[in-house]
Order: structure tokens, then sequence, then C-alpha cells
């Protein structure tokens, strides 16, 4: 049977293991990718797939996949997604003998283990979702300490990001993804430097749930 995102939001071992991963992450001065990551994600995916229609067992579906995206962290960050998927494949395990996988929560396996694949088209709806979750956190409060934006360039940008909002519109299918830059910290060309395959990749995901992705920084259009 499968279960639900309060079950695993309540599941001791994903809360250790994301807390671990993010222990880790601190120590090499990478940014949060702990808890609050795990349930932008989550959230973010099941509110994609609720304004766009879809049925409550694929926003539930959507939203255990984007909260367990990133537990692979706790291996390594090489290859996590797949560590992750695996993983998952553990956690979501029905307790009991002789149990059955069924098709629905395989997607949320594959949504896992392809969540970084940039170069390719999503798989599913639910993985689409995920992408959305996850690539559209941009946010200066994922750093570690003040000065942590001066690091390198990626830092730069998530250490200039202070607002990140998605908008879905059913009828006209449209995904619009807002931020608002401090350009003191980046300009918009360091944004593009940086993150033009992050925006491709979440205009893949949007196409992949049959919408247009617009993109807009400080209310300017750039996609
Ligand atoms: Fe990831
Ligand atoms: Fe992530």
């Amino acid at each position: 049977m499968i279960k639900t995102i309060d079950d695993i939001l309540n599941n001791r071992e994903v809360i250790t293991y994301l807390g671990y991963a993010d222990h880790i992450f601190e120590m090499v001065g990478y940014k949060e990718h702990g808890i609050r990551h795990a349930k932008h994600a989550s959230d973010r995916a099941g509110y994609v797939l609720k304004e766009l229609g879809y049925t409550v067992k694929q926003q539930n579906l959507a939203r255990i996949a984007g909260y367990l995206h990133d537990v692979g962290n706790m291996i390594s960050r090489t290859g996590h997604a797949q560590s992750g998927a695996v993983m998952a494949l553990d956690l979501l395990r029905a307790e009991g003998k002789n149990i059955k996988y069924t098709s629905d929560i395989f997607e949320v396996f594959g949504a896992i283990g392809s969540h970084e694949d940039k170069s390719m088209q999503p798989p599913t709806d639910i993985a689409a979702a995920v992408i959305l979750g996850d690539k559209t956190d941009v946010h200066f409060e994922r750093l570690r300490t003040e000065n942590q934006y001066l690091k390198d360039a990626h830092s730069k940008v998530v250490g200039a990001c202070e607002n990140s909002e998605i908008q879905i519109s059913r009828e006209d299918k449209e995904i619009t993804l807002q931020l608002a830059i401090n350009t003191k910290i980046c300009s918009i060309m360091e944004y593009f430097e940086i993150f033009t395959p992050r925006m491709n990749y979440c205009t893949k995901a949007c196409n992949k749930l049959g919408c247009n992705f617009n993109f807009y920084i400080n209310g300017d259009k750039f996609i």
C-alpha cells in the first residue's frame, strides 16, 4: 500500500538521513539541502499538480518523491539521484511478506532517480513536478553564513535571490516563475551564466505537464 506524505514526513529514518546529509554539506560549506529543501520541493511539486487538476493520489506521489528526492546525499553528492531512488525503494517498502510494488510507486523511484538528468525530458508528470519543486528553490536562506555568497558564482546567485514564487494557470496552461534578485549581489547576466541549464530544465518540465514556462526576474520577462 502506498504511504501518505504524512507517513514520510514523520519517518525517523528519513529525518535522520536528511539531517545527516545536510550536516555533511554544512561542514564542506555547501548550501542547505535538509528538511527545509525537502519540504519545499515536496510542497511545490504537490501544488503544481493540484493546480493543474491532477488526482489527490498523483499529488501524494509527487509530494513523496519531492520530499525524498535528495535523500541520496546521505551517501554522496555524486550519483545522489540514483542512490536516493534505491534508498526510497526500501523506505517505501510496505511491511510484511510477499510485497509487490505497484506501477504507481515506480513513478516515485523514477522521479527521484532522474531529477538531475538535465539533458533529458522528464519521464513522467510526477518527475516533472519534482523538477519544478527542486529547481525553483533558489533563496538566500539556503546559504550558511552571511558572506557565503562571496564564495563562488553559484553561491552568488543563491545569495542574491530574495523571493521565488510560482503561479499556475490551468486554463491558459501556463506555469510562471517569478524571482526577486538583488542585482547589487548578482547581475542578470551572472544569473543566466550559472542557471541557464536549470531554466531549460524547468521549461522541459513545464512542457511535460502540457504547459508553457514563463520566467520573470524583478518583473521583467526573460522566457
Ligand atoms: Fe538533487
Ligand atoms: Fe534538491
